[in-house]
């Protein structure tokens, strides 16, 4: 696996080196590429999504980014956990042949005035908690699409509301990208697999898989007839209070606009996020 740090060389790597969009070799003339962008300390989740881009395309690339301009002032950032050696080795191990490691000064080397704001899916659910985080998402994954240049790109439905921001910006830009949602990564006991599990102290690490638990009770429920949502959600926000969570929000919504479900719950999705501590988990569950 080659780490590239610079731009110019990872366009040189892919055969974008100004050859006016022809193939710079008989190498290059059947390149297909598949795209995983990370933020690095990666886990299982992170290894499977390249994994499924190995078979799918000539060349996995991966990138390892912790993009400042996804994180409030009151957020992670400083803390959020780099772990570039591991990081490495699984990436290598899982098949990736790029690794694209730029420094902050390289993406953003000055302020970075364009920015892309997201339209109303991306104005809701995590954005009312975490304002600004979408316009930092759509704006870094643009610009990485934009140097890599990939056919595919591989985004985990942990993040669901993220996968279908990326999914309406592929749209109404009309990038020649195909994006795959890849299964959520699960513990042993259920619990999504993410970066920030790391956070939580052993005995919140006992209690975190409740969160997962209580979207398949709400499954169930539904499944059973239940159709008085707003209930279903209440009782889930107490539940998860009563053991000492603080929810933001557990929503049933529609798994492609992500408006509030319609009566019979079809193509639904549960979105959650609440806190446990200090450390924000997000998840959901298909209905
Ligand atoms: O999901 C993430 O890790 C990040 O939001 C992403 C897509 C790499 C953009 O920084």
């Amino acid at each position: 696996m080659q780490v590239i740090t610079r731009i110019a060389e990872l366009r040189e790597r892919l055969g974008q080196n100004g050859s006016q969009g022809k193939p710079t070799s008989a190498t290059h003339a059947q390149q297909t590429v598949a795209f995983v962008p990370t933020m690095g300390n990666l886990h299982a989740g992170h290894i499977s999504l390249i994994q499924q881009a190995r078979p799918l395309a000539t060349t996995v690339v991966a990138s390892i980014f912790v993009n400042r301009l996804q994180f409030a002032p009151n957020e992670d950032f400083d803390r959020y956990p780099r772990t570039f050696d591991a990081d490495c080795e699984g990436l290598k191990a899982a098949g990736a042949d790029v690794l694209f490691f730029p420094e902050e000064r390289e993406l953003y080397p000055e302020p970075q005035g364009f920015v892309v704001q997201p339209p109303a899916i991306g104005q809701m659910l995590e954005e009312r908690f975490r304002p600004g985080f979408f316009r930092g998402v759509s704006t870094v994954v643009l610009k990485l699409f934009n140097l890599v240049q990939p056919q595919i790109a591989i985004f985990g439905k942990k993040d669901y509301q993220q996968l279908r921001v990326i999914e309406a910006l592929v749209r109404q830009l009309a990038l020649p990208i195909q994006i795959i949602a890849a299964e959520t990564g699960r513990d042993h006991d259920g619990l999504a697999l993410s970066s920030r599990n790391g956070y939580l102290s052993p005995a919140e690490r006992a209690e975190a898989p409740r969160l997962y638990q209580t979207l398949q009770a709400m499954q169930q429920r539904i499944r059973g007839g239940e159709r008085n949502f707003l209930a279903l959600e209440n009782d889930a926000i107490e539940l998860l209070r009563s053991h000492g969570w603080r929810p933001d929000y557990i929503s049933l919504r529609h798994r492609q606009t992500l408006q509030p479900a319609s009566a019979d719950a079809s193509e639904g999705v549960i979105v959650a996020a609440a806190r446990l501590g200090t450390t924000r988990l997000i998840d959901n569950i298909e209905v």
